[in-house]
């Protein structure tokens, strides 16, 4: 551990003061599970990746909220602002990856693992929900990574997940597939309190 850093517990009290949608929560906590699976396998600080897993987002509905009341549209800000929000929570390290994975708003661009490890996983989370909410039972145990792969394939579905997103993971040096089976694992193994 690198200097301050936010412990779990303190980061999932932020995310109760600051998101109150259940799927946006259940969401961060989704890319905080694949972000520590991730820093596992390539020998990085997994409480810090977990950390920018977890709060790569926290200034969205407060930037939602400030768009509607007339102020600057959320993407021009967010991330950047998530990062001031997060000051002495973490290594600069982290709150630069939070601002990269924002990289037309804030102008940061993604240089680091960490930073492609959030773009990526950000977007692989999308797509994975979306696959277990296309299954009978609406569950991730009954996804499979081989279908991931058909997912990604077929642009018509989830529209709104950038494939060009999820192909950061080749900048860690892992091939989509790899990818997928890191992604689903992760999010399989915290299904419960994901609900999924
Ligand atoms: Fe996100």
């Amino acid at each position: 551990m690198t200097g301050t850093m936010i412990a779990r517990e303190e980061g999932l009290k932020l995310l109760d003061a600051n998101i109150a949608d259940l799927s946006m929560r259940k969401h961060l906590i989704a890319v905080s599970a694949v972000m520590r699976k991730l820093a596992e396998m390539q020998g990085e600080d997994a409480d810090l990746w977990e950390a920018v897993g977890l709060l790569h987002d926290l200034d969205l509905e407060k930037l939602e909220k400030e768009e509607a009341a007339g102020g600057l549209p959320v993407m021009t800000r967010h991330g950047r602002v998530s990062a001031e929000m997060l000051k002495g929570s973490m290594p600069e390290e982290g709150l630069h990856a939070i601002m990269a994975h924002n990289e037309e708003g804030t102008g940061i661009k993604a240089e680091k693992p960490i930073d492609h490890a959030i773009v990526a996983a950000d977007a692989v989370s999308g797509i994975i929900t979306a696959a277990a909410l296309v299954m009978p039972h609406k569950t991730l145990a009954e996804v499979k990574a081989s279908s991931l792969r058909k997912r990604f394939n077929d642009k018509s579905f989830a529209r709104n997940v950038d494939r060009n997103r999820i192909l950061y993971c080749t900048k860690l040096g892992m091939t989509l597939e790899d990818f997928f089976v890191v992604s689903l694992g992760a999010m399989q193994g915290i299904r419960e309190e994901l609900g999924l």
